[in-house]
């Protein structure tokens, strides 16, 4: 069931794609444009990361920042779209890798990273092994971050607040979404413990709030790989 489910999560990226991109890139995206872009760029550099891997890229909005401030950036995805949309829009060097390929041979895309960013992009249930394989190309001592949509943003009145998937049906994205996307809820409790189990030590937990309602927007985790 749950294999269904990640092929449903790789095959909506193939469908939206070009929502995708036109929804980040003509910053349609509240949530982001105001809070969450700027709250990753913050903890990389407050890592000091001069070689960073973008897990799960998309068009590859974080490569081209990062490489404006003159950071190095590898970014990956499993939709061929949205890699060549990233690789139009600018330098950096990206690859077409699922997870599954990444959890098998993390060095295909290269290792001694000082930060590995899953920023939006760990959807599915079983993450742990892409996210040891992030361990696996960082540098003793590098930085495992995580952004995700926070927990209480997602959690309506009424439904439980345990793990389980749940289904995006991207109605307050933005036009063109035409297909739904299963994805994986977690608690905050959850996202710890996947990054203790995958070989990380927690260092900071950030929840970013929107500037005037001052609800969590998103939850920023930074682990260190020992
Ligand atoms: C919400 S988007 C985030 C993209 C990018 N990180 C950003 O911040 O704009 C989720 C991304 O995860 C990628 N993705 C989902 N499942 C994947 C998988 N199994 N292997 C590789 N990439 C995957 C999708 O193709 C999509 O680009």
């Amino acid at each position: 069931m749950s294999d269904r489910r990640e092929d449903s999560i790789r095959a909506s990226w193939l469908d939206n794609a070009a929502a995708w991109t036109a929804a980040v890139r003509g910053r349609h995206i509240e949530s982001r444009v105001r809070v969450t872009d700027a709250a990753v760029l913050t903890a990389i550099a407050e890592c000091g990361a001069r070689r960073v891997l973008d897990v799960g890229c998309g068009e590859g909005w974080l490569c081209r920042a990062l490489h404006a401030a003159g950071i190095s950036a590898t970014g990956f995805d499993a939709t061929p779209k949205l890699i060549e949309q990233a690789r139009q829009a600018g330098p950096g060097e990206y690859h077409v890798l699922g997870y599954d390929g990444f959890a098998r041979e993390p060095a295909a895309v290269g290792t001694g990273f000082d930060a590995v960013v899953c920023n939006f992009s760990l959807l599915g249930e079983d993450i742990i092994p892409v996210l040891r394989a992030a361990g696996e190309t960082l540098r003793h001592g590098g930085a495992l971050i995580i952004q995700t949509v926070h927990p209480f943003a997602d959690s309506p009145e009424g439904v439980r607040y345990e793990d389980g998937w749940r289904v995006e049906d991207f109605e307050d994205f933005a036009p063109g979404f035409t297909t739904p996307m299963p994805w994986y809820f977690r608690t905050v409790a959850s996202w710890i413990a996947a990054l203790r189990e995958a070989g990380c030590v927690l260092e900071s937990c950030r929840e970013p709030v929107h500037p005037d309602t001052r609800r969590p927007l998103s939850l920023l985790l930074i682990g260190r790989k020992q």
